[in-house]
């Protein structure tokens, strides 16, 4: 097995390679200003939404939203796999890719993940095998209406009530530690452990590739809690995997919508009535990972959430996670059924047809949810109302990309408020947080539709140089802004390998949770390429961030002083803060 390919050599060739060369010969790119486009090679269209920009080395489609560097081009268009992406590009160059030596780490991580995948499977085998011999559980889904065909399909099974069936059975073949990974044991305060599942209906979970990741359980009677999940683990992430997607997948003959449900017994109560396409977080919100997933797989997405309190606040919160990664010719839809029903209920009474008719004619589209929901929020008949019907209005345009779905909404906002689009898509701040300092006074000049902390990290994305002016990142990783844990990091990246160009900072964080953040801010172009101007602008931001950071922890302390009250260094540092304060004033 070859080591691993050292990341400095990763580095090194992103910033020896031509991304707009590698693009150019494979897709014939135009000028276009500072950057290059072209009609995109990843989805059909007439009019070129693909950019590429030599500067950052990095693509990007505003229409289908795929983006990365040279060595995701190759990898997306010619179908290569990483290594051979990076193969490909070393020969271009005429260097060897070197290895580290010693075995990779993350083989062994490989290998000790299948065996958890291997035992997760063989566990499941144990629950179904446990449903044949009791009839109690059969009873139970039997009365849920559940027929043998789908608890096949979806692999039901049923653990015993007993604290060590899967302890007992597993420890030998696999081992304690394995069990204690795979999320199936837990740890009791004088030393051992038991079983976490016991006398329920158990539901796997299978992942994308239909791997058993983890279970739900269900209890048969009104125990509490009704559902006990596994708990995040090394094969199991719940912001990324959805109940029945895998099953959808296997099931419907072309996908072109999904549903996401509340519940496991929704998602199979709907494939039992032949609606193959539903799928339910588990026991969390919808995450930006989950629409993601879902638009890389279909186009369309309804959310069907029951008509009550809970309902509503899951949906309000799937909308507001969906915001930041619209994209054009995806479409996201609300259906709410009536107070007390859920979909498995609901398609029990109504049947496939009229289910789906729903579906069609009672679902409304995110936009008329939206300002449906923020016109019932505030009375934008007063003059009150309206400006914080605005403000958290604005919160959410600075958070959607730029797309037809934010224009027609802006549009949407205008009539009904009737302030002029202009003015809308001007306005990105609100007032309470127009700060005092002049940086930002500049940086809204600039009509950057960010806060100083997005501001801060796509200006040194753009120009990495900029890092000289950053300060202390363990300062800044303990502001509580939003973003500012990952600008400390970036600056901490920067400042260890100043040579990164920014497709190396993207190929960096690909496939981790800021990815999405740096590609949105990748898109932001500054105004200038003057570095004398962009550093000035960076230290006023990094001002601001201060400044707001201050303003926050002066915010606790005194409210802390006001209900707890204050030890001595919480003393000090409210004085501290105090003193500062009437100084930047
Ligand atoms: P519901 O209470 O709506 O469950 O919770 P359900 O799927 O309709 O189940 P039945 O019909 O009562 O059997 C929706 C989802 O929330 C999570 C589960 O993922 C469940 O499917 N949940 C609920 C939990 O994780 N724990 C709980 O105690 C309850
Ligand atoms: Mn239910």
């Amino acid at each position: 097995m070859p080591g691993r390919i050292p990341r400095s050599f990763i580095d090194d060739i992103l910033a020896r390679v031509d991304v707009v060369e590698i693009i150019n010969a494979r897709v014939p790119l135009k000028k276009k200003g500072r950057e290059y486009s072209a009609c995109c090679p990843f989805h059909n269209e007439k009019t070129p939404s693909f950019t590429v920009s030599p500067t950052k080395q990095f693509y990007h489609c505003f229409g289908c939203g795929e983006h990365g560097t040279a060595i995701t081009f190759l990898m997306e268009y010619e179908h290569l796999d990483f290594v051979e992406a990076i193969e490909y590009i070393a020969r271009s160059l005429g260097v060897e890719v070197p290895r580290e030596k010693g075995r990779a780490k993350s083989a062994e991580e490989y290998k000790k993940q299948g065996g958890l995948y291997e035992l997760m499977e063989e566990v499941n085998r144990f629950y179904q095998f446990h449903l044949t011999k009791h009839s109690d559980a059969q009873q139970y889904l039997a009365e849920r209406g559940l027929s043998e065909d789908i608890i096949q399909r979806f692999g039901l099974g049923y653990v015993p009530d007993a604290w060590d069936n899967v302890l007992k059975q597993f420890a030998k073949s696999f081992s304690v530690k394995d069990l204690m990974d795979a999320g199936l044991l837990i740890e009791k305060d004088s030393g051992g452990q038991y079983d976490r599942f016991r006398d329920r209906i158990m539901f796997p979970i299978r992942d994308r590739r239909g791997r058993i990741v983890g279970f739900g359980g269900r209890v048969m009677g009104d125990a509490t809690p009704k559902y006990l999940n596994s708990p995040e683990t090394s094969i199991f992430h719940k912001g990324t995997e959805l109940y029945g997607f895998y099953e959808a997948r296997q099931y419907t003959r072309k996908l072109e919508r999904l549903l996401v449900v509340e519940g496991y017994m929704d998602v199979i109560a709907l494939a039992q009535f032949d609606i193959s396409y539903a799928v339910a977080t588990l026991g969390t919100a919808t995450t930006q990972e989950h629409v993601n997933l879902i638009f890389r797989a279909v186009s369309e997405v309804v959310f069907c959430f029951d008509g009550d309190r809970a309902g509503q606040e899951a949906a309000w919160r799937a909308l507001q996670n969906a915001l930041a990664v619209l994209r054009d010719g995806k479409e996201i839809r609300f259906l709410f059924l009536p107070t007390g029903e859920d979909p498995d209920s609901q398609v029990r009474k109504i049947g496939k047809e009229a289910f789906e008719e729903l579906l069609v004619s009672e679902s409304v589209s995110m936009t008329d949810y939206l300002l449906e929901h923020m016109s019932e929020k505030y009375n934008i008949s007063s003059r009150e109302g309206k400006s914080r019907f605005m403000d958290e209005m604005s919160t959410m345009l600075v958070s959607m990309p730029d797309t037809l779905i934010r224009d027609q909404l802006i549009a949407d906002i205008s009539k009904l408020t009737s302030i002029e689009e202009n003015i809308l898509r001007k306005r990105q701040v609100n007032s309470e947080q127009v700060p005092k300092t002049q940086g930002f006074k500049r940086i809204q000049n600039h009509a950057v539709q960010k806060t100083p902390v997005r501001y801060a990290i796509s200006l040194l994305l753009n120009q990495p140089s900029l890092v000289s002016e950053a300060g202390n990142p363990e300062q800044i990783a303990r502001f509580d802004l939003a973003g500012s844990d990952f600008l400390a990091t970036l600056i901490e990246t920067i400042e260890e390998n100043p040579h990164l160009n920014t497709a190396a900072m993207l190929e960096r964080w690909r496939g981790t949770r800021y990815e999405q953040s740096i590609v949105q801010l990748l898109r932001w172009q500054p105004e200038s390429t003057d570095v004398e101007i962009l550093r000035e602008e960076f230290r006023d931001c990094l001002q601001r961030i201060q400044y707001q950071a201050h303003e926050q922890q002066l915010e606790c302390l005194l409210h802390k002083a006001r209900t707890e009250g204050l030890d001595d260094i919480e003393q000090r540092d409210l004085l501290m803060l105090l003193r500062e304060n009437s100084k930047e004033n």
